[in-house]
C-alpha cells in the first residue's frame, strides 16, 4: 500500500514519524475518516470543513499540503486501486525535536500529516446493517471537548473491547443520564416516526454524516428533534440506530440486553441508508 507523508508518496515500510511527535507523546493530533464508494470520496467537503475548525480549535498550524487535500486523496485512492473503503488521515503539531507540555512554536516546527487508505469491500452492501448490531451503555468519562477529532482515542478504544467482552458490538455512551453518542458515531433513537438525536454541542462530535442523514431526513419530511435521550427511552423507542462516516446508517437493534422495537432493523433506518447511499456517490 501507498501512503502519503509530509508531501511523498510512499510504501507503507518506508514512511517514518519522529518518536517526538507529538500525536506519539501527547495525543496532540487531529483526524479524519473519509468513505469511498465506487472510487469516489464520500462527504469530502463536511471532512475537510471539519479538520479545518478541529486545527482552530487547538491553534494548529494547517499543513503546507491543506489547499492539495482533495487532490491527494483522488490520488491514493488511485494508487492503491481503492472501489470501496476509507481514507484516513492525521495532522498532529509535530515536534521540536523533544518531550515538552508547552507547544512549540510553530516557526521551528511543521505539523505532521499523513494520509492513508484502508480497502474495505462489501463497505456499501454490509451484511451486518442487514441484521443490525447490539450495544451496551457506558459511562462517559471522555474530556469535555468532543467536538474536536482529536486522536485520543482510548475510551473509545477500551469502550469497544468492553462490548466485545459483553458479546456485543459497540458501546453507547451516558453522562448524567443521557446518551451523549457511540464510541466512534452518533446515537438515534425513533419513536412515533421522530427521528431523535442529541443536539450538537461540545459534548459530542459533530459528525458529518448526521448532518447529511438529517438533511436528507427533513427533506423526506420526516420529523426530526435534536435533543439528549436516556438509555431507557432508547430500549422503548420503535427504532435505534448510529451514523459514522465508516458505518453510514447503521441500525441498532438491542440496548443493554433489551431489544429495541422486534430486534429487527426498522424501516426508518433502513430508508435512511438507502437515501444516504442513493445521494451521497
Ligand atoms: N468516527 N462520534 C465520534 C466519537 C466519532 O469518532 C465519529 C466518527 C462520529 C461520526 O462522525 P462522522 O459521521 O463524521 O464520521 C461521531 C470515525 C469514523 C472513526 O473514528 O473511525
Amino acid at each position: 500500500r501507498t501512503v502519503y507523508l509530509n508531501g511523498e508518496y510512499l510504501p507503507e515500510t518506508e514512511a517514518k514519524v519522529s518518536i517526538f511527535d507529538r500525536s506519539f507523546l501527547m495525543a496532540d493530533g487531529v483526524y479524519e475518516v473519509t468513505s469511498v464508494l465506487g472510487g469516489k470520496l464520500i462527504d469530502f467537503d463536511g471532512h475537510l470543513a471539519r479538520l479545518e475548525r478541529s486545527l482552530n480549535e487547538l491553534d494548529m498550524e494547517k499543513p503546507e499540503a491543506f489547499d492539495d487535500l482533495l487532490d491527494i486523496h483522488r490520488k491514493l485512492v488511485e494508487l492503491n486501486g481503492i472501489d470501496e473503503g476509507m481514507i484516513y488521515l492525521q495532522v498532529s503539531r509535530g515536534s521540536a525535536g523533544d518531550r515538552d507540555f508547552v507547544f512549540p512554536d510553530p516557526e521551528e516546527t511543521k505539523p505532521t500529516l499523513v494520509l492513508f487508505t484502508q480497502n474495505k469491500p462489501g463497505l456499501a452492501d454490509n451484511p451486518v446493517a442487514k441484521k443490525g448490531i447490539k450495544v451496551i451503555s457506558i459511562e462517559d468519562i471522555r474530556w469535555g471537548r468532543r467536538d474536536i477529532k482529536t486522536v485520543q482515542l482510548l475510551y473509545p478504544s477500551m469502550g469497544k473491547m468492553a462490548a466485545k467482552k459483553a458479546g456485543c458490538d459497540d458501546a453507547w455512551l451516558v453522562e448524567d443520564g443521557q446518551v451523549t453518542e457511540g464510541t466512534s458515531n452518533n446515537a438515534y433513537i425513533v419513536k412515533d416516526g421522530t427521528i431523535i438525536t442529541r443536539n450538537l454541542s461540545q459534548d459530542i462530535l459533530h459528525g458529518i454524516t448526521r448532518a447529511a442523514v438529517l438533511r436528507f431526513a427533513r427533506e423526506a419530511q420526516m420529523q426530526v428533534e435534536e435533543r439528549p435521550f436516556t438509555i431507557a427511552e432508547a430500549q422503548a423507542a420503535d427504532e435505534a440506530f448510529y451514523t459514522s462516516a465508516s458505518s453510514f446508517v447503521m441500525p441498532v437493534v438491542e440496548i443493554d440486553g433489551t431489544k429495541v422495537g422486534d430486534g429487527k432493523p426498522g424501516p426508518v433506518a433502513k430508508r435512511l441508508r438507502e437515501i444516504y447511499l442513493e445521494e451521497s456517490v
